[in-house]
């Protein structure tokens, strides 16, 4: 109707109407991204909060529905936007996607496409999974690069080796990578380092190949074994996820299920370093406490008092948190590189001073020149930080650089003086749903403004 009018009117009125037309997505995206989240600190955390499930657990599963020839329901899953791009590449897929309050409906009966075009592709890290998905189902694949947050060098040459020792044909042209699986057959295959992604991709390209794959060298990481647990849940036959040995035995196809993945490790975390920052006591539910023993080990060290009961971890921060003298990060159970972006802020406000070495990627000490504008002391010498803790920050405008670095400049801001202010909260959004309801549940003054 409204175009109808539209084609009577003059030259000019049509060009505008077209012009705003075709402009509407991009203003809606500069919108999202002019968001900014204000902090007020001053406030202690108190009460209890249940965590969603964990995002990078969902994303491989979410590469796992194309193999299955049914219907899906997943549960207790957040709105995250890494989580909407990659339902919107099963979308494409041919896949029938429904979303609401919390649980995710996948009919992956049609799937009949195998490209993922780059512009899907190039946001996310984890649309790197659908390759081994998609070698499992369609037998070939073509797929952009993958993005992701800009947190270093982070090569998928682990993947191509894995795929490629399965008998994948690989080669890479006009920035995609084009994959035949036709001959593809179980091998033995040994990471050369482990990776959560190449170990969950290999696992994805073996469970529907006839015969028995051994992958060694695997990440251990509890998002590995939820993959394992949700593909065994629809009839896939894998033994040794969570020890560095994974075994395949390939079945004919994978059947419906509903499915609730582990609870979110990092979200929890962060929400209990943000009680050690302020002070409080908070009780954070839905958490499997191995996932964080090494988070919940050094939170304990600085004085913070802790009660771990089934799924829930109460944290009592009843004075200022002694420094750690280190922090090492490192792969599963070790201490996680995405809450050494949360302790940096934590340390930043300490008693004393911490040695912090980032093993995993060359680009996690981004919030730093921010961190120091809010009045932190901390040094940096290629892959290592040298905190020396003030009693307190002050509020200052930031700038979120990736998603764990930004939720680490939220959690900074609850202990600065006045307003902090902080931008590009997009890359927030991608990991946790609105922490500033979350936060705000648990008595913190926090909120979205553009
Ligand atoms: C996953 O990334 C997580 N992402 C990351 O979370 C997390 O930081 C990381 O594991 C480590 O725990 C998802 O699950 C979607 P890796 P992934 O392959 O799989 C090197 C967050 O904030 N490597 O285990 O990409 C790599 O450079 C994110 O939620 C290769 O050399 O991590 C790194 O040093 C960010 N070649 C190490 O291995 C490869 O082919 C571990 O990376 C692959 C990886």
């Amino acid at each position: 109707m409204i175009i109808k009018k539209f084609k009577n009117c003059g030259l000019v009125p049509r060009f505008l109407f077209a012009f705003c037309l075709s402009n509407i997505k991009f203003l809606m995206r500069i919108k999202i991204n002019m968001e900014k989240l204000r902090v007020h600190s001053g406030h202690k955390l108190f009460g209890s909060l249940k965590v969603c499930s964990s995002k990078n657990a969902i994303l491989p599963i979410l590469a796992g529905c194309v193999l299955c020839n049914g219907e899906i329901t997943l549960l207790n899953i957040p709105n995250f936007s890494d989580i909407n791009k990659m339902c919107e590449i099963l979308k494409s897929l041919g896949c029938i996607v429904n979303y609401f309050n919390g649980v995710l409906h996948i009919n992956s009966k049609n799937v009949d496409r195998f490209l993922v075009e780059n512009s899907l592709s190039k946001d996310i890290r984890a649309s790197i999974v659908f390759l081994g998905a998609l070698l499992g189902r369609m037998k070939r694949c073509v797929i952009g690069q993958p993005g992701g947050c800009l947190i270093g060098n982070r090569p998928i040459d682990l993947h191509i080796q894995g795929l490629k020792a399965l008998g994948a044909n690989i080669y890479e042209e006009h920035g995609y990578l084009y994959c035949n699986g036709e001959n593809m057959r179980p091998c033995t295959f040994k990471f050369e380092k482990q990776s959560v992604g190449a170990t969950q991709n290999l696992i994805l390209a073996s469970v529907l190949l006839k015969g028995k794959t051994t992958l060694k060298n695997c990440a251990k990481e509890p998002e590995v074994v939820d993959l394992v647990n949700f593909l065994k849940s629809m009839g896939a036959k894998v033994s040794g996820a969570g020890t560095g040995t994974i075994t395949i035995y390939g079945v004919d196809e994978l059947h419906s299920t509903i499915y609730l993945p582990i609870g979110d490790r990092i979200v929890a975390g962060t929400y209990l370093t943000a009680c050690a920052i302020t002070g409080g006591n908070v009780e954070i539910c839905n958490i499997n406490p191995n996932h964080l023993s090494s988070v919940l080990k050094k939170l304990s060290f600085c004085g913070c008092q802790l009660c771990i009961k089934n799924d829930k971890i109460k944290l009592l921060a009843n004075q200022r948190c002694k420094s750690l003298k280190s922090i090492t990060t490192g792969v599963f159970p070790k201490f996680p590189t995405d809450m050494q972006s949360i302790f940096l802020s934590l340390m930043a406000i300490s008693k004393g001073k911490c040695v912090i070495t980032e093993q995993l990627f060359d680009g996690r000490f981004k919030q730093v020149p921010d961190l120091i504008k809010m009045g932190a002391k901390i040094d940096t010498f290629c892959n290592m930080a040298v905190v020396t803790g003030v009693e307190n920050l002050s509020g200052a405008d930031v700038s979120a650089t990736d998603l764990r670095a930004g939720a680490g400049l939220v959690l900074a801001g609850l202990k600065a003086d006045g307003y902090t202010t902080i931008d590009n909260v997009q890359y927030i959004d991608r990991g946790y749903d609105h922490i500033e309801n979350d936060l705000s549940i648990l008595g913190a003054e926090i909120e979205r403004i553009t």
